[in-house]
């Protein structure tokens, strides 16, 4: 895979990357995750899992992986691997994220799983949590989903420590989710400390059934802000996998175009967010080597006009995704 820079920073990425958040834990909401890991929640079974996901996408060029704080063990997984691969370790970008702190227990079911705090002693001990448990500074380090609400825009204290590290050479970056993510794109751009724009990366959620943010990530792009996308499967509901009654028709769509351009739905799903030119990385969330492999093929996947506008179809109101998304039940 062909390396880029992320926006205008000097971080040297490929166009796909590999996002933890189902490798670090026994829970998460993707559909089907539970079947995913056999069920088997022995910590070393799950390292072994994560590390063999990691060398399958390195061995196939992936350059970027992404984690958090939140994601179980997924930093210590990472970390580990980084330490026995050795050299591998200098050719790897490397993003995670602090603001909320994993609460399950190894459970599958919890009461929280994840509990969200965007303040300063959160920041200052994730932040040194997070250097402890990769073994080495994060390339990149992100808000955890920030949000209008949670203040944490507007959050002096937490800014100037933001930037404090971002003078270390860390790029700073926030992730956004659900029906509001355009409006935090904008704010989030506009926003400098000293004078300075804090923000060199965003990641959101863009995929063929949530696209509203778009225009703001084409904002961010185009001020040289690189631009990560998560979620390009709609956590597997734009997979096989969705057997629910109401998505058939779009199923059989998604279906159908794959066949004629002779790939996977995945693949297919995954090469309408490459075809977005304001797209830097584009991860890919697959908790094993065969999905993953798959998934990578979208870099290969050229959309011609009719099978772009057939995708445009299947677009639903960002309220109705996100509330799909918040029922997904945690596997
Ligand atoms: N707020 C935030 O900052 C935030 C929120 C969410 C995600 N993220 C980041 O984004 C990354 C990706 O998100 P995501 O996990 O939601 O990714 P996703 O790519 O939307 O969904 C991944 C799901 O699709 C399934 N899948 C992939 N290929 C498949 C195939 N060929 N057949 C059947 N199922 C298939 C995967 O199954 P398998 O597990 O079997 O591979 C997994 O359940 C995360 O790991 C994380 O790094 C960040």
């Amino acid at each position: 895979m062909k390396l880029q820079r992320l926006g205008s920073t000097d971080l040297r990425v490929s166009a796909m990357g590999v996002g933890m958040a189902a490798l670090g834990r026994p829970g998460y909401i993707n559909i089907g995750h539970g079947d995913d890991l056999e069920r088997n929640y022995h910590v070393a079974d799950m390292e072994r899992r994560a590390h063999n996901v990691l060398d399958a996408a390195w061995n196939r060029g992936v350059r970027y992986f992404d984690a958090a704080r939140s994601y179980g063990r997924a930093e210590a997984f990472l970390g580990s691997w980084l330490r026995d691969r050795g050299d591998l370790a200098d050719t790897v970008v490397i993003g995670s994220k602090w603001g909320y702190t994993y609460k399950a227990d190894w459970q599958v079911a919890a009461h929280a799983h994840e509990v969200k705090d965007h303040s300063l002693p959160v920041l200052r001990r994730q932040w040194a949590e997070s250097l402890a448990t990769l073994g080495r500074r994060p390339d990149l380090y992100q808000i955890h989903s920030a949000t209008l609400e949670s203040g944490v825009l507007e959050n002096t204290p937490v800014l100037g420590e933001l930037a404090r590290i971002k003078g270390d050479g860390v790029v700073i970056g926030l992730s956004v989710s659900g029906p509001r993510q355009r409006e935090v794109i904008e704010r989030a751009l506009s926003l400098k400390v000293d004078g300075i724009g804090l923000f060199d990366c965003v990641q959101a959620t863009w995929n063929l059934l949530e696209r509203s943010a778009e225009p703001a990530l084409a904002l961010a792009a185009g001020k040289g802000v690189g631009v990560i996308v998560k979620e390009g499967l709609a956590n597997g509901r734009l997979t096989e996998r969705n057997i629910s009654p109401e998505f058939e028709p779009k199923l059989a769509s998604l279906n159908r175009i794959a066949r004629r351009l002779e790939t996977s739905v995945d693949a297919l799903a995954l090469a309408a967010v490459l075809a977005r030119p304001w797209a830097g990385v584009v991860l890919s969330g697959a908790a094993c080597v065969e999905h993953l492999a798959s998934n990578l093929t979208a870099v290969e996947t050229v959309l011609d006009d009719a099978a772009v506008s057939a995708l445009e179809e299947l677009t639903e109101l960002p309220e109705t995704y996100w509330q799909i998304r918040s029922k997904l039940a945690w596997n």
